[in-house]
């Protein structure tokens, strides 16, 4: 076994009762390019799925549209009969009609299809945690909220969360139901969200970072990332990752690879204890290099 376990990047209850390690895993990458169709190395994609178990990864995020439907069949072929601890987060509410397109359907009766579909599709009573993948504006938001309560309160899902949100719309989604977690694009230098993830700690509320590793030009030789990456005998996106896990106790990264090299890699930046002198350095050059973008 390797020394490294994503246990140690400590334990984040969804919805208050549902436990996961917050390192994650994003199951976007184990499709073909464009994320439509079968990946190019099927075995490779299994292998990576299987070695997260034995990682202590025990949550993944993947999305009906992603493949579509290749990699909910491939978390299923590789993993079920799932671990008891191990949860499965898919998300629906986005069509696929080609490679790297992705068109918003919010109706309801397409949600709830959808959310039955995966059912199907992971192989499970019931979902863990379903995520509205994005909010379609051309269909009242009071609906696609309806649509998810109805999911819950017919044991179709058992917590439910958004994606691509303010926190206006995390307020309106309230009143609807509760809201466990908020999937957004964040990370080192990606940093719109700053309000939406304060008020996901205040809240107890998952915040799921997408595109977590992602550094842009700070991991450039020579720069303050690159100089504490060597310090620490790492590469710049592990401290990317321990820098955005550092960031909230509310935090769930979930990178995403298909390659067992990269999903090893990335689980090892769980060893990595950045100072509080470190991380506020990488907060102000982040800050930084986002205002300037
Ligand atoms: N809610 C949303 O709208 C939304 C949007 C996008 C993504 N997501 C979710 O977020 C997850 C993560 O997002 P993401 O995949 O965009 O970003 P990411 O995890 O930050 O980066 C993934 C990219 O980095 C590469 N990579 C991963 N580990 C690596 C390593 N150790 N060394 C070198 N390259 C590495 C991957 O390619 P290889 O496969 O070659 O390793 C892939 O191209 C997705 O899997 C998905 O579940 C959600």
């Amino acid at each position: 076994m390797p020394d490294f376990d994503a246990a140690k990047s400590g334990q984040f209850k969804i919805g208050g009762d549902l436990p996961v390690h917050r390192l994650g895993f994003g199951a976007m990458r184990i499709t073909g390019a464009g994320i439509w169709g079968e990946p190019a190395d099927h075995d490779e994609a299994i292998r990576t799925l299987k070695r997260l178990p034995q990682l202590g990864i025990n949550f993944i995020d993947t999305a009906d549209s992603y493949g579509p439907d290749v990699s909910e069949r491939l978390i299923r072929e590789a993993l079920h009969p799932y671990g008891k601890d191990f949860v499965v987060a898919t998300k629906g509410g986005l069509t696929r009609t080609g490679p790297d397109v992705w068109v918003p359907l919010g109706r309801p009766e397409y949600l709830i299809q959808q959310a039955h579909k995966s059912l199907r599709n992971l192989g499970v009573d019931r979902i863990d945690l379903w995520q509205l993948h994005r909010i379609d504006s051309k269909v009242p938001a009071a609906e696609q909220f309806d649509a998810v309560k109805s999911l819950i309160d017919g044991g179709i899902i058992r917590h439910a969360g958004l994606s691509e949100v303010s926190v206006a719309d995390i307020e309106a989604a309230s009143k609807h139901f509760k809201v466990a977690t908020v999937q957004n694009r964040y990370n080192l230098v990606e940093r719109t969200s700053e309000d939406v993830l304060d008020y996901c700690q205040k809240h107890n509320i998952g915040f799921i970072p997408w595109f977590p590793l992602a550094a842009g030009d700070l991991a450039k030789e020579g720069s303050l990332l690159d100089t504490i990456a060597k310090k620490h005998g790492a590469a710049p996106s592990q401290i990317a990752l321990a820098w955005v896990l550092k960031r909230s106790p509310v935090m769930l990264p979930i990178p995403g690879t298909g390659k067992v090299k990269h999903l090893e890699e990335n689980t090892a930046a769980v060893n990595i204890v950045l100072s509080d002198e470190e991380f506020a350095a990488l907060d102000a050059e982040g800050r930084k290099a986002f205002k300037t973008a």
